[in-house]
Protein backbone atom coordinates (compact mmCIF):
# COMPACT_ATOMS: atom_id res chain seq x y z
CA UNK A 1 0.00 0.00 0.00
CA UNK A 2 1.26 3.57 -0.91
CA UNK A 3 2.47 5.58 2.42
CA UNK A 4 -0.45 8.88 2.42
CA UNK A 5 0.74 11.98 1.65
CA UNK A 6 1.31 14.12 4.25
CA UNK A 7 0.05 18.07 3.94
CA UNK A 8 1.51 19.52 6.77
CA UNK A 9 2.49 19.01 10.53
CA UNK A 10 1.50 21.32 12.88
CA UNK A 11 2.12 20.85 16.73
CA UNK A 12 -1.33 19.11 17.74
CA UNK A 13 -2.29 18.03 14.40
CA UNK A 14 -1.61 16.47 10.98
CA UNK A 15 -3.47 17.17 8.14
CA UNK A 16 -3.22 13.75 5.29
CA UNK A 17 -4.27 13.78 1.59
CA UNK A 18 -8.23 12.77 2.45
CA UNK A 19 -9.53 10.29 0.06
CA UNK A 20 -11.49 12.11 -2.19
CA UNK A 21 -10.51 15.54 -3.79
CA UNK A 22 -11.28 18.49 -1.80
CA UNK A 23 -10.97 16.33 1.63
CA UNK A 24 -7.86 15.67 4.20
CA UNK A 25 -7.69 13.35 6.80
CA UNK A 26 -7.05 15.45 10.71
CA UNK A 27 -4.91 13.30 12.90
CA UNK A 28 -5.13 14.52 16.41
CA UNK A 29 -1.68 14.05 18.17
CA UNK A 30 -0.55 13.75 22.22
CA UNK A 31 1.61 16.54 21.48
CA UNK A 32 0.41 19.56 24.05
CA UNK A 33 2.62 22.63 23.39
CA UNK A 34 2.12 26.17 25.27
CA UNK A 35 3.86 29.86 25.47
CA UNK A 36 4.59 29.39 21.47
CA UNK A 37 6.16 25.73 22.31
CA UNK A 38 8.25 26.80 24.85
CA UNK A 39 6.86 24.50 26.96
CA UNK A 40 6.28 20.82 25.78
CA UNK A 41 4.75 17.27 26.49
CA UNK A 42 3.24 14.51 25.00
CA UNK A 43 0.62 13.48 27.23
CA UNK A 44 -0.98 9.99 26.36
CA UNK A 45 -5.03 10.02 24.89
CA UNK A 46 -4.80 13.79 24.80
CA UNK A 47 -5.51 13.44 21.14
CA UNK A 48 -8.02 10.35 21.50
CA UNK A 49 -9.88 12.93 23.92
CA UNK A 50 -9.09 16.01 21.08
CA UNK A 51 -10.72 14.16 18.22
CA UNK A 52 -13.58 12.85 20.28
CA UNK A 53 -14.65 16.63 21.85
CA UNK A 54 -13.98 17.99 18.35
CA UNK A 55 -16.20 16.00 16.56
CA UNK A 56 -18.92 16.27 19.24
CA UNK A 57 -18.44 20.47 18.91
CA UNK A 58 -18.26 20.19 15.09
CA UNK A 59 -21.23 18.01 14.25
CA UNK A 60 -23.36 20.26 16.98
CA UNK A 61 -22.47 23.55 14.80
CA UNK A 62 -22.86 21.52 11.15
CA UNK A 63 -26.60 20.61 12.84
CA UNK A 64 -27.51 24.01 13.64
CA UNK A 65 -26.52 25.17 10.26
CA UNK A 66 -23.23 26.71 10.85
CA UNK A 67 -20.96 25.24 8.71
CA UNK A 68 -17.67 23.57 10.03
CA UNK A 69 -15.15 21.44 7.75
CA UNK A 70 -15.96 18.48 9.47
CA UNK A 71 -17.17 15.49 7.78
CA UNK A 72 -16.89 12.81 10.01
CA UNK A 73 -14.57 10.89 12.21
CA UNK A 74 -12.86 8.27 10.97
CA UNK A 75 -11.07 6.26 13.81
CA UNK A 76 -9.77 6.89 17.31
CA UNK A 77 -7.42 9.75 16.02
CA UNK A 78 -8.28 10.75 12.73
CA UNK A 79 -11.44 12.61 11.07
CA UNK A 80 -12.11 13.22 7.51
CA UNK A 81 -12.47 17.35 7.01
CA UNK A 82 -12.84 19.09 3.72
CA UNK A 83 -10.00 21.10 2.54
CA UNK A 84 -9.95 24.60 3.11
CA UNK A 85 -7.84 27.53 2.57
CA UNK A 86 -7.46 28.98 6.16
CA UNK A 87 -7.42 32.57 6.76
CA UNK A 88 -4.50 33.55 8.34
CA UNK A 89 -5.92 34.87 11.80
CA UNK A 90 -6.69 33.06 15.39
CA UNK A 91 -10.46 34.26 16.01
CA UNK A 92 -10.78 34.56 19.86
CA UNK A 93 -14.07 34.84 21.77
CA UNK A 94 -14.25 36.04 25.14
CA UNK A 95 -16.85 36.12 27.58
CA UNK A 96 -14.85 36.02 31.06
CA UNK A 97 -11.74 38.03 31.41
CA UNK A 98 -8.48 35.61 31.22
CA UNK A 99 -5.39 34.75 29.97
CA UNK A 100 -3.28 37.27 28.01
CA UNK A 101 -6.65 39.45 28.23
CA UNK A 102 -6.57 39.82 31.90
CA UNK A 103 -2.79 40.70 31.42
CA UNK A 104 -2.89 42.86 28.80
CA UNK A 105 -5.55 45.23 30.23
CA UNK A 106 -4.71 44.33 34.45
CA UNK A 107 -8.57 42.78 34.28
CA UNK A 108 -8.94 40.34 37.42
CA UNK A 109 -9.20 36.81 35.70
CA UNK A 110 -12.97 36.05 35.83
CA UNK A 111 -14.45 39.00 35.88
CA UNK A 112 -17.65 38.98 33.12
CA UNK A 113 -16.89 41.10 30.49
CA UNK A 114 -19.83 43.35 29.29
CA UNK A 115 -20.57 41.88 26.26
CA UNK A 116 -18.59 39.06 24.57
CA UNK A 117 -15.05 40.43 22.77
CA UNK A 118 -14.24 39.35 19.28
CA UNK A 119 -9.92 39.69 19.07
CA UNK A 120 -7.84 38.55 16.34
CA UNK A 121 -4.26 37.03 16.53
CA UNK A 122 -2.38 36.79 13.11
CA UNK A 123 -1.13 33.36 12.92
CA UNK A 124 2.60 33.58 12.71
CA UNK A 125 4.54 30.76 14.97
CA UNK A 126 7.62 32.71 14.26
CA UNK A 127 5.96 36.39 15.64
CA UNK A 128 4.00 34.05 18.44
CA UNK A 129 0.51 34.99 17.43
CA UNK A 130 0.24 38.55 17.88
CA UNK A 131 -2.62 40.42 18.27
CA UNK A 132 -3.79 42.45 15.37
CA UNK A 133 -6.71 44.85 14.64
CA UNK A 134 -8.90 45.21 11.59
CA UNK A 135 -6.90 47.75 10.03
CA UNK A 136 -3.96 45.21 9.78
CA UNK A 137 -6.27 42.83 8.10
CA UNK A 138 -7.85 44.84 5.63
CA UNK A 139 -4.36 46.71 5.18
CA UNK A 140 -2.22 43.37 4.66
CA UNK A 141 -5.48 41.49 2.67
CA UNK A 142 -5.95 38.84 5.01
CA UNK A 143 -9.66 39.04 4.26
CA UNK A 144 -11.83 41.43 3.05
CA UNK A 145 -14.64 43.11 4.54
CA UNK A 146 -17.69 40.86 3.83
CA UNK A 147 -14.93 38.40 5.04
CA UNK A 148 -14.70 39.90 8.55
CA UNK A 149 -18.65 40.56 8.61
CA UNK A 150 -18.98 36.69 7.75
CA UNK A 151 -16.21 35.86 10.49
CA UNK A 152 -17.50 37.94 13.52
CA UNK A 153 -21.14 36.44 13.04
CA UNK A 154 -19.86 33.08 13.01
CA UNK A 155 -17.52 33.36 15.90
CA UNK A 156 -20.76 34.88 17.90
CA UNK A 157 -22.88 32.22 16.21
CA UNK A 158 -20.33 29.67 17.40
CA UNK A 159 -20.31 31.07 21.33
CA UNK A 160 -23.68 30.87 21.62
CA UNK A 161 -23.96 27.10 20.87
CA UNK A 162 -20.73 26.33 22.88
CA UNK A 163 -21.82 28.92 25.68
CA UNK A 164 -24.77 26.73 25.69
CA UNK A 165 -23.39 23.54 25.30
CA UNK A 166 -21.48 23.98 28.24
CA UNK A 167 -23.60 25.50 30.53
CA UNK A 168 -25.83 22.62 30.13
CA UNK A 169 -23.29 20.41 31.82
CA UNK A 170 -22.38 22.91 34.40
CA UNK A 171 -19.26 24.87 32.61
CA UNK A 172 -18.61 28.28 32.05
CA UNK A 173 -17.34 29.03 28.80
CA UNK A 174 -14.78 31.51 29.37
CA UNK A 175 -13.07 32.09 26.10
CA UNK A 176 -12.51 30.31 23.15
CA UNK A 177 -10.05 30.33 20.17
CA UNK A 178 -11.34 29.04 16.07
CA UNK A 179 -10.15 29.48 13.01
CA UNK A 180 -11.76 29.88 9.25
CA UNK A 181 -11.76 28.41 5.83
CA UNK A 182 -12.28 29.33 2.76
CA UNK A 183 -14.04 26.77 0.93
CA UNK A 184 -14.52 27.08 -3.02
CA UNK A 185 -17.56 25.57 -4.59
CA UNK A 186 -17.28 26.93 -8.47
CA UNK A 187 -17.12 30.95 -8.38
CA UNK A 188 -17.79 31.28 -5.13
CA UNK A 189 -16.28 31.05 -1.78
CA UNK A 190 -18.09 29.88 1.48
CA UNK A 191 -16.23 30.52 5.26
CA UNK A 192 -16.40 27.42 6.95
CA UNK A 193 -15.42 26.61 10.95
CA UNK A 194 -12.19 24.68 10.72
CA UNK A 195 -9.29 23.14 12.65
CA UNK A 196 -10.84 22.01 16.00
CA UNK A 197 -12.41 23.05 18.96
CA UNK A 198 -11.53 21.18 22.19
CA UNK A 199 -10.54 22.52 25.30
CA UNK A 200 -7.13 22.77 23.77
CA UNK A 201 -8.60 25.77 22.35
CA UNK A 202 -10.90 27.08 24.66
CA UNK A 203 -11.24 27.90 28.52
CA UNK A 204 -13.54 26.22 30.31
CA UNK A 205 -14.41 26.29 33.64
CA UNK A 206 -16.41 23.98 36.44
CA UNK A 207 -19.49 26.87 37.24
CA UNK A 208 -19.46 25.86 41.06
CA UNK A 209 -15.94 25.37 42.04
CA UNK A 210 -13.84 27.28 39.17
CA UNK A 211 -12.06 24.04 38.66
CA UNK A 212 -9.98 24.70 35.40
CA UNK A 213 -11.07 21.97 32.62
CA UNK A 214 -8.90 23.20 29.52
CA UNK A 215 -5.26 23.26 28.27
CA UNK A 216 -4.48 25.73 31.35
CA UNK A 217 -4.16 22.53 33.10
CA UNK A 218 -1.04 22.04 31.57
CA UNK A 219 -0.12 25.47 30.97
CA UNK A 220 0.04 25.78 34.43
CA UNK A 221 0.68 22.58 35.74
CA UNK A 222 -2.46 22.14 37.76
CA UNK A 223 -2.82 18.75 37.18
CA UNK A 224 -3.47 15.74 34.66
CA UNK A 225 -4.69 17.18 31.70
CA UNK A 226 -6.71 14.40 30.32
CA UNK A 227 -8.37 13.71 33.71
CA UNK A 228 -10.14 17.52 33.13
CA UNK A 229 -10.31 16.41 29.22
CA UNK A 230 -12.12 13.62 30.04
CA UNK A 231 -14.28 14.84 32.70
CA UNK A 232 -15.55 17.13 30.09
CA UNK A 233 -16.23 14.36 27.67
CA UNK A 234 -17.73 12.56 30.13
CA UNK A 235 -20.19 15.40 31.40
CA UNK A 236 -21.68 16.12 27.51
CA UNK A 237 -22.13 12.05 27.64
CA UNK A 238 -19.63 11.23 25.05
CA UNK A 239 -17.40 8.82 27.86
CA UNK A 240 -18.42 6.26 29.87
CA UNK A 241 -19.29 7.50 33.38
CA UNK A 242 -16.42 5.80 35.15
CA UNK A 243 -13.71 6.91 32.81
CA UNK A 244 -11.29 9.71 33.19
CA UNK A 245 -10.94 9.60 36.84
CA UNK A 246 -7.43 8.67 36.59
CA UNK A 247 -7.81 5.25 37.92
CA UNK A 248 -7.38 2.91 34.35
CA UNK A 249 -7.33 2.81 30.82
CA UNK A 250 -9.73 5.44 29.17
CA UNK A 251 -12.57 3.33 27.37
CA UNK A 252 -13.58 5.37 24.19
CA UNK A 253 -15.51 4.41 20.97
P1 LIG B 1 -5.15 33.93 25.52
O1 LIG B 1 -5.87 34.45 26.71
O2 LIG B 1 -3.87 33.24 25.84
O3 LIG B 1 -5.00 34.96 24.44
O4 LIG B 1 -6.08 32.78 24.90
C1 LIG B 1 -7.41 33.04 24.50
C2 LIG B 1 -8.07 31.74 24.06
O5 LIG B 1 -7.47 31.24 22.89
C3 LIG B 1 -7.97 30.62 25.08
O6 LIG B 1 -9.21 29.92 25.08
C4 LIG B 1 -6.91 29.71 24.56
C5 LIG B 1 -6.96 29.92 23.08
N1 LIG B 1 -5.65 29.86 22.46
C6 LIG B 1 -5.41 28.92 21.47
O7 LIG B 1 -6.29 28.14 21.13
N2 LIG B 1 -4.19 28.91 20.87
C7 LIG B 1 -3.21 29.76 21.20
O8 LIG B 1 -2.12 29.71 20.63
C8 LIG B 1 -3.46 30.72 22.25
C9 LIG B 1 -2.39 31.69 22.67
C10 LIG B 1 -4.69 30.73 22.82
N1 LIG C 1 -0.87 26.82 21.04
C1 LIG C 1 0.21 27.62 21.47
C2 LIG C 1 1.49 26.83 21.56
O1 LIG C 1 1.64 25.83 21.04
C3 LIG C 1 -0.03 28.42 22.68
C4 LIG C 1 -1.02 27.98 23.71
O2 LIG C 1 -1.99 27.31 23.42
O3 LIG C 1 -0.84 28.38 24.87
O4 LIG C 1 2.48 27.08 22.11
Amino acid sequence: MARRTKIYEGKAKILYEGPEPGTLVQYFKDDATAFNALKKDVIDGKGVLNNRLSEFFMTGLNNIGIPTHFIRRLNMREQLVRACEIIPLEIIVRNYAAGSLSKRLGIEEGTPLPRPIVEYCYKDDALGDPLVTEEHIAAFGWASQQDMDDIVSLALRVNDFMSGVMMAVGIRLVDFKIEIGRVYEGDFQRLVVADEISPDSCRLWDLKTGQKLDKDVFRRDLGSLTDAYAEVARRLGIMPEQAGNGTGPTPIN
